[in-house]
């Protein structure tokens, strides 16, 4: 599936700046796997993300995709096979264009077909009973414009975009932290479910330790540009919020200290 090894990345090398944002990073997803991500603001998640994505190229070390060996390849190449989401709903949907075209252009791309002028009626049937799933009414509203939406619906439709052909993995950086917690339980939920139904292998960032737990089947812990704890299994389904935070303390010698930390 995904395999990462001995993965590195300095920004800034050899000035006063440096800094080493991936430590010798190492491990391996099976298909399926939906692992949760946390640790403190600059441990080296979104950095994680970027190299995966192919946003930056590592310094060092090897990425692995379904045995494709994709260290090198460029990001656009790469976007055919993996989804990403960010924390900002503006980011990922074109604001000026509908929703339905906007769906359309992700599935267009995706399948590497031209978009044509029209989107066909099978498309669009197909757009409309995917909205519809997410049960926020916007099956009727295909030909509103993606910038009237609020920033809950774009993430719930950027979600549907990046799935509607399956990715071989789905990248998700803190996608819920900008909404309020009622909307991020929504859109929790729709991911949830998209998640399991297409059986996606994904990661997702998060600052909800209670949500780290409660999804996915794999919680890793970052730390100055490390994985310290890779937890899956028996053991995993048996932890409070607290059993975690007290495992952060006791690898990294400090409390996890992120600025958008939600215990509960
Ligand atoms: N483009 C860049 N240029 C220079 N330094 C960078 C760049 N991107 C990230 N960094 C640095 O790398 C380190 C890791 O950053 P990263 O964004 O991966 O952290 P994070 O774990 O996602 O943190 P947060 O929880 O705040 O989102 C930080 O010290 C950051 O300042
Ligand atoms: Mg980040």
């Amino acid at each position: 599936m995904l395999r990462i090894s001995h993965l590195k990345k300095t920004f800034n090398a050899g000035t006063v700046n440096e800094k080493v944002a991936m430590n010798d990073i190492n491990f391996t997803l099976n298909p399926g796997d939906f692992v949760t991500i946390i640790g403190s603001n600059g441990a080296g998640k979104s950095t994680l993300f970027n190299l995966i994505s192919g946003y930056f190229l590592s310094d060092e070390g090897k990425i692995l995709l379904d045995g494709q060996d994709i260290t090198f390849m460029p990001e656009y190449k790469r976007a055919k096979y993996i989804g990403r989401l960010f924390q900002d709903p503006l980011k990922g949907t074109a604001p000026s264009m509908t929703i339905e075209e906007n769906l359309a252009l992700s599935y267009s791309r995706s399948k590497s077909r031209f978009i044509s002028l029209g989107i066909k009626k099978k498309d669009k049937d197909l757009f409309r009973e995917r909205l519809a799933q997410l049960d926020l009414g916007l099956e009727d509203r295909m030909k509103t414009k993606m910038g009237l939406l609020s920033g809950g619906q774009r993430q719930a439709v950027t979600l549907l975009m990046s799935t509607l052909v399956v990715p071989k993995v789905l990248l998700l950086d803190e996608h819920t932290a900008a909404l309020d917690p009622a909307t991020a339980d929504k859109v929790l939920r729709i991911t949830k479910e998209i998640v399991a139904e297409k059986n996606i292998t994904t990661m997702m960032i998060t600052h909800n330790i209670q949500s780290a737990l409660d999804l996915g089947n794999r919680t890793m812990m970052m730390d100055s540009g490390k994985v310290i704890l890779d937890i899956k299994g028996e053991g995993r389904s048996q932890l409070q919020v607290q059993d975690l935070l007290d495992l952060f303390k006791k690898e990294s010698n400090k409390a996890l200290d992120n600025d958008r930390i939600l215990l509960s």
